[in-house]
């Protein structure tokens, strides 16, 4: 493959160029964007690794001229962290990736690598390989309303790029899925994804957990051991619920996504982080960073890609394609069928376990009705599903409460057919009637 790197810092060129040539690639230099056009016009590269920011003729003009004069040449755009929403930009322009300054030089070649494979994989161009791949993604994160179609090319964008991510959203809104998914179409698919449930350990020894600890490093430590950054080498980490870590370990963290190196706990030896973050929380992280119990540094550092993930009452119009696709999962190779008023009962409900939630009303409809889906079953799990407030108080007041809560729940999914209400409790239409009139709910 013929590289041609562009950087007006002459120190950084030069060493970019000596690594890649040594890695076995054809590499010549250009110390801006005018002099990386003149010999764009007259020689073919594979692939321009140009700097973001240059006098004159920029990265945005190299790339663009790119894109409109030659097909098939992949740009990397290198960037100081500062300018990352604009290298963000030019992948959606067209640039394969961004790369963010300072790097290592060897972390590029795996990328360069990722353009060959790709171009061998497809007999078009690269961007017929992109095409592919959402199409891929599209089969894995299902939806057709815009807002999951926005989701896939940003997946799609990160599987091609190296940069943290943060994930938002609540609970059962793909997070996890989006979280492996990136890393199935990365260049780091086959070293492992590992994820750390961050809420599920004791506070005191998530350093411990993340980053391995050295013999006696603390009372109890009777051997070295691993951390789940050992074991990610060269792959991915998922950090799940990163606002669960104290904020008195933060800083450890930060340090390892500034620096690309960590220590165990209780050894000075840094090791290097050949790995890919991607955190994920359900809270508002900004607000979390203003009222102090996440530090804004270490918010900023994970939130260089960010997916904010929609909640399933935000589009209600993937209802029927989500069906499709959880049925298929759960039902594999069995037939199912659904009721005719399935649907619009599915689209009154909101959801507030989203996916999670929905694909469990199914399964357990699915399972209970032998595989025919009908609105009473889905209505019964649902109303089941639905967490109620956790009360606390007077053993009596509290069964009042609930009581009263699935009442007026049954009520609200049957739209207030009192006898339907019944039989989504599994009550006698006598018993409910009582109740009903015992809580004033007529
Ligand atoms: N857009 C989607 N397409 C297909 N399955 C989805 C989609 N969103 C969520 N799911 C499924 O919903 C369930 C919950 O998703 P998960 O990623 O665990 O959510 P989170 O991590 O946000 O709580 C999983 O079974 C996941 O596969
Ligand atoms: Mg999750």
């Amino acid at each position: 493959m013929k590289i041609l790197v562009v950087d007006d810092e002459e120190i950084k060129r030069v060493s970019l160029v000596d690594t890649l040539s040594d890695g076995g690639y054809h590499t010549t230099a250009a110390a801006d964007g005018a002099e990386a056009l003149d010999l764009l016009k007259n020689e073919r590269f594979d692939v321009v690794v140009t700097d973001l920011r240059m006098p004159q003729i920029d990265g945005m003009g190299l790339l663009k001229h790119i894109k409109n004069n030659i097909a098939d040449t992949a740009v990397i755009m290198m960037t100081a962290y500062g300018s990352i929403p604009l290298a963000v930009q030019a992948m959606k322009q067209g640039a394969f990736t961004f790369i963010t300054k300072p790097f290592r030089n060897e972390t590029i070649i795996p990328l360069l690598e990722r353009i060959r494979d790709d171009r061998r994989a497809s007999t078009g161009t690269l961007r017929d390989k992109i095409q592919a791949n959402l199409a891929d993604i599209e089969s894995i994160i299902v939806g057709d309303s815009a807002i999951i179609r926005d989701i896939r090319r940003m997946v799609e964008l990160c599987g091609r790029n190296d940069a943290t991510i943060l994930l938002t959203g609540e609970t059962g809104t793909g997070k996890d899925l989006i979280a492996q998914t990136v890393h199935d179409i990365s260049h780091r698919r086959s070293a492992p994804f590992v994820k750390v449930n961050c809420s599920t350990f004791p506070q005191h020894l998530i350093e411990s957990e993340l980053f391995g600890h050295a013999k006696g490093a603390f009372t109890g430590a009777d051997q070295p051991k691993n951390g789940k950054f050992d074991v990610a080498q060269g792959g991915t980490i998922y950090l799940d619920d990163v606002d669960d870590i104290p904020l008195e370990h933060q800083v450890k963290l930060l340090g390892v996504i500034e620096e690309k190196v960590y220590e165990r706990v209780g050894s000075p030896m840094p090791t290097e982080a050949d790995i890919r973050i991607i955190a994920s929380t359900k809270k508002q992280l900004l607000a979390e960073t203003r009222k102090g119990t996440f530090r804004s540094d270490l918010y900023y550092r994970l939130n260089v890609l960010h997916l904010n993930l929609p909640p399933l009452r935000k589009h209600p119009k993937d209802l029927p394609v989500l069906v499709d696709h959880l049925l298929g999962r759960i039902a594999k190779e069995q037939d199912y069928s659904l009721a005719d008023d399935v649907m619009a009962f599915l689209s009154t409900h909101t959801w507030p376990g989203n996916v999670r939630e929905l694909a469990h009303a199914l399964e357990r409809s699915f399972l209970t009705g032998n595989g025919d889906i009908t609105v009473d079953l889905l209505a019964t799990e649902a109303i089941l599903a639905d967490p109620a407030p956790t009360q606390t108080g007077p053993f009596k007041d509290v069964v009042m409460q609930t009581e009263r809560e699935l009442l007026e729940r049954a009520l609200m999914h049957a739209g207030g057919n009192k006898s339907a209400a019944a039989r989504l409790l599994g009550m006698k239409f006598s018993t409910f009637r009582d109740k009903l009139a015992r809580h004033g709910l007529f």
